[in-house]
């Protein structure tokens, strides 16, 4: 940034430490929300003495959209995960030949088909929550939204992606995966807080327990992916991804994946398939139930489309487009994956005003761009689905959506999420009447995801129309 100096930062710097002044470091994504309202959209903070650029205008989100000039930059967070995920999808560098490869290959995992397929089973791990959820009702108690929203998705991936069951919610503690994999999150969102150098000081016990993390998800992984290759002699055949990265070669070149990328593909997808999803669940259910003629809406569409059928089938969950734009609307003002960064491929100029270097880049913040008056209107801070009709999409600028990021990198899960998420809350308003506590006020918890913190709902059971 050969004009970095011109860009706004906050106003009391400290030598060395930087912009630290009112920081938590347990918030870092709502404290960059803080700075962005008063600093405009595109501005720095200066941590441990790195700078570190944030935009999120719509008009200069949109140019980093522009794949001939930029394009994913593994960086902060991301990086701080390769220890965990390596070169698996996530966190591969784009120059590294396992990111195209595994790409190809696990692109039809993500297909209509394939989805249609994993429809089933996503179904079956549902029934798990409704029965947990009914047993709560029943006996007059709270659920815990993003912890059970949390045993679900983690089920759900586990199930269609490796035919594994964890058993979350027979557990009255999380299994011992989940847990390895929170703290290996947390760890990489922990890094970001201390200067580099220091680190291995600062965190010495930390680093200490995230090694042991990162050996015990291995561990679990290699022993899922053995029990696959002793199973497939014998004829088996899931459809899930594990058998397709085990089984498929690249169309054209005939390569296959090695059994250590298989094993960070199979992590990769562990942790990026359900706390972000987990999270947009959790989120929706709190408008859902802060706004009971939103939710009486979306029930209706519920009950339209699907009748009294007891399963739904994969279409018919296709079919709730407003149940859709509510899910939309949630990952609008709390997109979970709250930011990704974009690099220069070459010497360029950002939206004809700001010079970047060549591998220069900036942090994307989101829940911001999401916020931009410019192209959200100035009751952007309002939650309204019907943002998302058809004639009002048509109407906004290009690029100013983007909670699964941007181009060739962007999320390979996008379908799959939206499946299981439209689902679920489907059947979670059809069966229940969510009843928020009036004294709950929304608090946010980060680590690298977003999750509404202690949020509880009443149940009641609703009869659905004959
Ligand atoms: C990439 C968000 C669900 C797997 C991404 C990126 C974002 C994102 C923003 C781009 C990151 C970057 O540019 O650095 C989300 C959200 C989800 C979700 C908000 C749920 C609401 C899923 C699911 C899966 C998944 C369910 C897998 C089943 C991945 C993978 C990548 C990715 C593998 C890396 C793709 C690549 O670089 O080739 N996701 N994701 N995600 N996501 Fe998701």
């Amino acid at each position: 940034w050969p004009q970095l100096e011109r860009l706004p930062h906050p106003a009391h710097r400290i030598p060395f430490l930087g912009d630290v002044l009112g920081v938590d470091r347990s918030t870092p994504v709502q404290d960059s929300m803080r700075h962005a309202r008063a600093l405009g959209p595109i501005f720095r903070r200066k941590v441990f003495g790195k700078e570190f650029v944030f935009v999120w205008g719509a008009r200069l989100a949109a140019d980093l959209a522009d794949e001939s000039r930029f394009a994913k930059h593994v960086g902060l967070g991301v990086a701080n995960l390769r220890p965990v995920a390596g070169d698996g999808l996530f966190t591969a560098y784009n120059h590294e030949p396992n990111w195209q490869l595994a790409h190809d290959v696990l692109a039809p995992g993500f297909s209509r088909e394939a989805m249609a397929g994993y429809h089933r089973m996503m179904l079956d791990v549902a029934a798990r929550l409704t029965g947990h959820w009914d047993r709560a009702e029943a006996a007059g108690s709270t659920v815990d939204v993003p912890g059970d929203m949390t045993k679900l998705t983690l089920e759900t991936i586990a199930r269609t992606g490796f035919g594994h069951d964890f058993g979350s919610f027979e557990r009255a503690r999380p299994h011992p995966f989940v847990t390895a994999m929170v703290g290996t999150l947390s760890y990489a969102q922990r890094l970001n807080s201390v200067p580099a150098p220091l680190a291995p000081l600062l965190l010495r016990g930390a680093t200490r327990r995230n090694a042991d993390d990162i050996a015990y998800l291995n561990r679990t992984v290699d022993d899922l992916v053995r029990a696959r290759r002793t199973d497939s002699g014998s004829g088996s055949d899931s459809g899930d991804l594990l058998d397709r990265m085990l089984e498929t070669a690249h169309p054209e070149t005939g390569e296959r994946l090695s059994d250590e990328n298989v094993r960070r593909q199979v992590i990769t997808f562990l942790v990026a398939g359900h706390e972000t999803t987990s999270g947009a669940l959790s989120f929706a259910l709190y408008y859902l139930s802060r706004h009971p003629e939103i939710a009486a809406r979306a029930r209706a569409e519920v009950d339209r489309i699907w009748g009294d059928t007891a399963a739904p089938g994969y279409e018919q969950v296709a079919k709730l487009r407003y149940l859709r734009r509510v899910l939309d609307e949630s990952l609008r003002l709390w997109p979970t994956a709250p930011a990704f960064a974009r690099e220069a491929r070459q010497d360029t100029v950002l939206a004809d005003e700001h010079p970047m270097r060549r591998g220069a880049w900036t942090l994307v913040l989101t829940p911001m761009l999401h916020r931009d008056p410019d192209a959200w209107g100035a009751d952007a801070e309002r939650f309204d689905p019907d943002r998302f009709d058809a004639a009002a999409v048509r109407a906004r600028p290009p690029h100013v959506f983007k909670p699964f990021g941007t181009g060739a990198r962007a999320c390979i899960g996008r379908q799959f999420a939206l499946h299981e998420a439209t689902l679920v809350l489907g059947l979670l308003l059809r069966r229940y009447e969510l009843r928020a506590d009036p004294a709950y006020r929304l608090k946010v918890t980060e680590r690298l995801t977003l999750m509404p913190e202690g949020l509880r709902l009443r149940l009641e059971r609703r009869t659905p129309p004959a």
